[in-house]
C-alpha cells in the first residue's frame, strides 16, 4: 500500500470515531471525516451494496482528490470502510477523479480518472485526464501497470485533452463498455463511448450525444442505461443557462431519454436522443449515478450538494451527505424517482389525518419531527395556495408553497436560519391531477427531499436549522382537504 493511502486509512482511524453520530444526518450517508462530493462506484459486490466517493479525508474543502468507501445492505445503515485509492501514481497525482465499478468474476474493478499535470515543450503546464482501472477484493485496490488504459488520443480529433473524466462501466454480453464526458471542438460536452475485451484494451466506440453549446459546457459524471423500453443518458452539464423552471443557471443534472442500437459488425453505437428531463430541481443535487441490483431495479444516489452554492457549517468536521437513493422507471415518459423501498422497514410511530380542511396555519398533533417520511395529499381546486412549514420553531422555518393556479411547488429556506445570502429558493412544475398533488417529503436534519406525485418530480435541498426545531404547519384559503400519515425514520 502506498503511504499517501496509509496515511488517509490512519487519518480516518483516528478521526472519523469521535465525530458523534448525532452530529450526521440519520438515514443518509455522510463521509466519516474532511470533504466528499460525487459519488463513485455504486455497485453490488458480493452481495453488498458499494459506494465510493470523491473525498480529500484532511480538510472541509475539495482538494487532491482520494475515492473513499463505504458499504450497505439495504442502502440506509452505511459501514465505512478504509479509503480505497489516493494519488500516489505519476497518472493520478493531480487526483482520482470519479468513475465507477463492477463486479467481475471474483474481482471487484474500479474505473476512475486519473488527473495529471504535465509540462508541455513550450514550458506551460497543462492537464491531462485520462480513465484508469484498479482491482481489488471489496477492500483493497492495485492498480493496472497499463494505466492509463484510455486516454484522450483516442477520442475524435479537436476533442479537449483537458477535459475527459467521469468513466462509468457495464458489462454487456461479455464485453466491457463505458461512457465518459467530455468536451467536443466546440468547447461544449460530448459523451464518448468505449467497448473492450479485456480490461487492458480499450477501442473507442463513438461519441453518444452532444451539446452543441444548447445544453451547458462540459457534460460530467455520465450514466448510460435501458429503462424499461428507452435507454438513458444521465449527464452533469456544466454552465447551464435556466431555462423557464426546468433548469437553472450553473450546474445541472438531466435525463437525456432515448433509444439506443449497437452493432459491433457494422462498428455502429447509436443513441438517438428524443427528450429531455431535468432530473432534481432542488437546491442541492449533482453529480447523480446509478447501479442495478440483485432483484433488477435501476437505483441512483446523488451528491446532495451544489459547487455553486456550497452549504456547510464551518465547524464540522465533515461536509458531504448523499441523497436518499432512489427507484428509477419510467411513467407516461417520464424518469420518475422513489425512496429505496428498503427505506420503509424504518418507518415508526404512524399518525394519520384525513381530510382536514387548510385555512390558517395549523398544527396536528403528532404531525412532526426532523428525521421523519411524511405523505400527503393536498386535495382542492385551480387557486389559491397551500403551504407547508417544516424545521420550524417560532421563528425559524423552511416552507414548501404549492400555487394551484400555476401549478407549481416552491421550496424556501430563506428563513432556516441562513447566515449568508446563499440562493434559498428554487421552484417546479407539478401538476396536480383532479386537483390532488401528492407529495412525499423526507426530512433528515439537514435535508429536505420532496418527492411529487409519486416522484415525477424531485427537489433536494439542504437546510441548517438546529434539530430542535421540528414543527410542521399547514396552511390553506379553505378550500383545500388534507390527507397527511407521518413517520418517524428510526435509523440515527
Ligand atoms: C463533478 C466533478 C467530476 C470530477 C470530480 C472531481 O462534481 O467535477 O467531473 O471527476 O467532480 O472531484
Amino acid at each position: 500500500m502506498s503511504e499517501l493511502l496509509e496515511k488517509a486509512r490512519e487519518y480516518e482511524k483516528e478521526t472519523a470515531g469521535k465525530i458523534p453520530d448525532h452530529s450526521r444526518p440519520a438515514f443518509h450517508f455522510s463521509n466519516p471525516v474532511g470533504w466528499m462530493n460525487d459519488p463513485n462506484g455504486f455497485s453490488e459486490y458480493r452481495g453488498e451494496h458499494h459506494l465510493f466517493y470523491q473525498y480529500y479525508p484532511y480538510a472541509t474543502q475539495w482538494n487532491s482528490m482520494h475515492w473513499g468507501h463505504a458499504k450497505s445492505r439495504d442502502f440506509i445503515k452505511w459501514e465505512y470502510l478504509p479509503a480505497a485509492l489516493a494519488p500516489d501514481c505519476a497518472y493520478d497525482s493531480f487526483g482520482v477523479f470519479s468513475g465507477s465499478a463492477i463486479e467481475d468474476g471474483e474481482q471487484q474493478v474500479l474505473i476512475y480518472t486519473g488527473v495529471e499535470e504535465k509540462v508541455l515543450e513550450n514550458g506551460e503546464k497543462s492537464i491531462r485526464q485520462n480513465q484508469c482501472i484498479a482491482v481489488g477484493d471489496g477492500l483493497n485496490y492495485r492498480k493496472l501497470e497499463q494505466n492509463p488504459v484510455v486516454s484522450a488520443d483516442m477520442l475524435p480529433e479537436g476533442s479537449s485533452r483537458e477535459d475527459f473524466r467521469d468513466p462509468k462501466m457495464w458489462k454487456e454480453d461479455g464485453r466491457y463498455y463505458m461512457v465518459a464526458g467530455s468536451r467536443s471542438g466546440d468547447g461544449s460536452g460530448q459523451i464518448a463511448l468505449f467497448y473492450a475485451d479485456t480490461l487492458e484494451a480499450w477501442k473507442f466506440a463513438g461519441i453518444l450525444d452532444r451539446s452543441e453549446n444548447k445544453c451547458g459546457k462540459m457534460w460530467e459524471c455520465p450514466d448510460f442505461f435501458p429503462l424499461a423500453d428507452r435507454q438513458i443518458l444521465l449527464i452533469s452539464p456544466q454552465e447551464m443557462e435556466a431555462e423557464g423552471l426546468e433548469f437553472h443557471n450553473g450546474n445541472n443534472t438531466a435525463f437525456l431519454i432515448g433509444s439506443y442500437e449497437k452493432s459491433h459488425e457494422r462498428n455502429e453505437f447509436r443513441f438517438c436522443r428524443e427528450k429531455i428531463q431535468s432530473v432534481d430541481c432542488g437546491l442541492d443535487f449533482y453529480a447523480p449515478q446509478t447501479m442495478l441490483t440483485a432483484d433488477g431495479r435501476r437505483i441512483m444516489i446523488g451528491w446532495m450538494q451544489s459547487w455553486d452554492n456550497p452549504m456547510y457549517p464551518d465547524s464540522q468536521p465533515w461536509s458531504g451527505m448523499m441523497t436518499i437513493p432512489r427507484e428509477l422507471s419510467l411513467r407516461n415518459g417520464r424518469v420518475c424517482q422513489r425512496p429505496v423501498r428498503e427505506l420503509d422497514a424504518y418507518r415508526r410511530n404512524q399518525v394519520s389525518y384525513r381530510d382536514v380542511c387548510l385555512e390558517k396555519e395549523m398544527s396536528l398533533e403528532g404531525i412532526e419531527g426532523r428525521c421523519t417520511d411524511l405523505e400527503l395529499r393536498l386535495k382542492g381546486g385551480s387557486c389559491g395556495k397551500d403551504r407547508i412549514k417544516l424545521a420550524s420553531d417560532s421563528r425559524l422555518y423552511s416552507e414548501i408553497v404549492y400555487d394551484r393556479e400555476e401549478q407549481v411547488l416552491t421550496f424556501d429556506r430563506t428563513h432556516s436560519g441562513l447566515k449568508k445570502d446563499t440562493i434559498s429558493t428554487r421552484s417546479m412544475k407539478a401538476g396536480s391531477k383532479n386537483g390532488v398533488l401528492s407529495l412525499r417529503i423526507l426530512i433528515d436534519r439537514y435535508s429536505v427531499e420532496i418527492f411529487a406525485n409519486d416522484g415525477e418530480q424531485v427537489m433536494t435541498s439542504l437546510i441548517y436549522t438546529p434539530f430542535t426545531a421540528a414543527q410542521i404547519s399547514f396552511a390553506g384559503n379553505g378550500k383545500t382537504y388534507l390527507d397527511v400519515t407521518k413517520y418517524d425514520i428510526a435509523a440515527g
